[in-house]
């Protein structure tokens, strides 16, 4: 495992939305690699049993991402987090067209995806610069422009969301840069959850590239939008 400053001891991540889904399965793959998960959650009691399902050096914590004063009491009682895995996120507005669909949908949707994950970084990122170390991984989404493309106009207010989320990875990249501290957007591919049920690939498939880009080595990438290169004969 890679330890800061030759000190020999393990690294905490924390996960949000780490009760199902994706997030769940990357807290299952970086503790399977050896570090000690926060698991986050909305409810403390799914947050718990899915930290117990893990067992030794997993532990639950509720944290909801839209409330405002909810980061920094995650961050007061979780001690040191070195890796933060911002995975929270929901798709509301699936099939709606960007000519009529609801704004209170799209306000809901920015509160959670962008608002939601710039509240986590604002509670833990600055600590990790005071250490010299840190690694935020961002769970985006190929809805994106991905930095100049065009955006899926079929879940637009999901399509803002996390291209505005991208724009926030770039904005605390730049902040961060030299710090120790790397911060990059990783989009997971589809996948099967509760938000995209008619998939193949599973969650535990998508996993571990995201915990390569939440344990990234001294001199990775920040600011990337990185996309695990499958599918490549
Ligand atoms: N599945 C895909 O194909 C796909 C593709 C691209 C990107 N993504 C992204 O991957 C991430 C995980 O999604 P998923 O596919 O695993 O969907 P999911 O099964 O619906 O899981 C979403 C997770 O986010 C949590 N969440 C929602 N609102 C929250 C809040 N206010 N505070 C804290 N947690 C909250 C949910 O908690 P509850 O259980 O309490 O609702 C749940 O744990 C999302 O950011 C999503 O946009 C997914």
């Amino acid at each position: 495992m890679d330890h800061h400053n030759g000190a020999a001891r393990p690294l905490t991540a924390l996960i949000t939305g780490a009760n199902r889904g994706i997030g769940r399965a990357v807290a299952r793959e970086l503790h399977g690699r050896g570090l000690r998960v926060v698991v986050t959650a909305r409810d403390a009691a799914e947050a718990s049993a899915t930290a117990a399902d893990l067992g030794p050096g997993a532990r639950g914590l509720a944290l909801d991402v839209t409330d405002p004063g909810g980061p920094a009491r995650a961050a007061a009682v979780a001690g040191r987090v070195d890796v933060l895995v911002c995975n929270a996120g929901v798709l509301l507005d699936a099939g709606a067209d960007p000519l009529s669909v609801s704004l209170d949908l799209v306000e809901r949707t920015l509160n959670v995806n962008l608002l939601g994950t710039w509240r986590v970084a604002q509670a833990f990122v600055p600590a990790m610069v005071r250490r010299g170390w840190g690694r935020v991984a961002v769970v985006s989404s190929g809805t994106t422009a991905e930095f100049g493309g065009r955006l899926f106009a079929g879940t637009p207010g999901y399509s803002i969301s996390k291209s505005a989320l991208n724009g926030l990875v770039s904005l605390l990249a730049a902040q961060t840069e030299g710090t120790g501290v790397l911060v990059n957007a990783v989009n997971p591919g589809r996948v099967r959850t509760r938000m995209m049920p008619g998939q193949e690939r599973l969650p535990e498939d998508a996993a571990p590239f995201i915990a390569d880009v939440a344990t990234l080595p001294d001199g990775g990438p920040t600011g990337g939008f990185l996309t695990e290169q499958r599918d490549r004969a």
